[in-house]
């Protein structure tokens, strides 16, 4: 199934506590009224099911920010991609960069968790991004390339995927690239994964990475950036509604 545009997704990261994290699914609900494009909230694990049962019915997708590899077992601390589905996410981030770098994750892991994933029908968005030393040095396009091929499995259709370029140096700190430099950057990915898998050119290719209000519309107006990941600008209701306004969605 395509993904109505803009795709905007919020990862809320370690943030929220029950009662502020559904303050802020029920006043994405309310807001939610008909959906034209896709929005869609990453809350911690602890809420994704009171997240899921407060945004029901009203079109906002819920999903996880990880998930491990086995789809059970003893893995103590760990959360399998059928309990995400069980708690009622339907996607889930992996590979993000503070479990990439923070967390010592690689392309191998990441593309056992994305197969899993997908065994338990939810839809994958893959985070990929270099780090600032190597867009310094002009290494950035040879990372990413190494990221798809190591984190994509062998076969793997268009569908239940997106993928979202953020730069780490971009996470967090209010910097992002150029407009010219996220386009071209978009452009490759698109090429890439064009080649990489069979209708590769459909999957929805999201930018990430201080995303704010004032810079989103400009963001989103680009060729081959279909929607944005959103951090902290997405643990405010009217922030996030103006990102996803600013795509175009209503
Ligand atoms: P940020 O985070 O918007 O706070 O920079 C983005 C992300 O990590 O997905």
């Amino acid at each position: 199934m395509r993904l109505a545009r803009p795709v905007v997704f919020g990862n809320w990261k370690m943030n929220g506590l029950r009662a502020e994290g559904l303050a802020l699914a029920g006043t994405l609900a309310e807001r939610a009224v008909r959906l034209t494009g896709t929005l869609g909230v990453f809350p911690p694990f602890t809420l994704i099911h009171a997240v899921a049962q407060r945004v029901k019915g009203s079109g906002i997708l819920v999903g996880g920010q990880d998930c491990h590899e086995k789809a059970s077992g003893a893995y103590t601390g760990c959360v399998a991609a059928p309990m995400l589905a069980d708690a009622g996410a339907t996607a889930v981030i992996l590979g993000h960069s503070e479990r990439r770098h923070g967390l010592g994750e690689t392309d191998a892991l990441v593309r056992a968790k994305l197969v899993a994933a997908r065994a338990a029908g939810l839809l994958v968005v893959l985070c990929i991004g270099e780090t600032e030393a190597e867009y310094l040095t002009g290494a950035r396009s040879a990372r990413l390339r190494a990221q798809l091929d190591g984190s994509l499995p062998e076969g793997i259709g268009p569908e239940g995927l997106v993928v979202a370029y953020e730069p780490v140096w971009a996470i967090g700190t209010g910097r992002t690239p150029t407009a010219e430099e996220i386009r071209a950057t978009h452009g490759e990915i698109r090429e890439l994964l064009a080649r990489r898998i069979v209708g590769g050119e459909e999957v929805p290719l999201l930018y990430g990475g201080s995303v704010k209000p004032d810079n989103a519309a400009e963001i989103m107006a680009l060729a081959d950036v279909d929607g944005v990941l959103v951090g902290g600008a997405s643990l405010d209701a009217r922030s996030f509604w103006t990102i996803y306004q600013a795509g175009g969605g209503a």
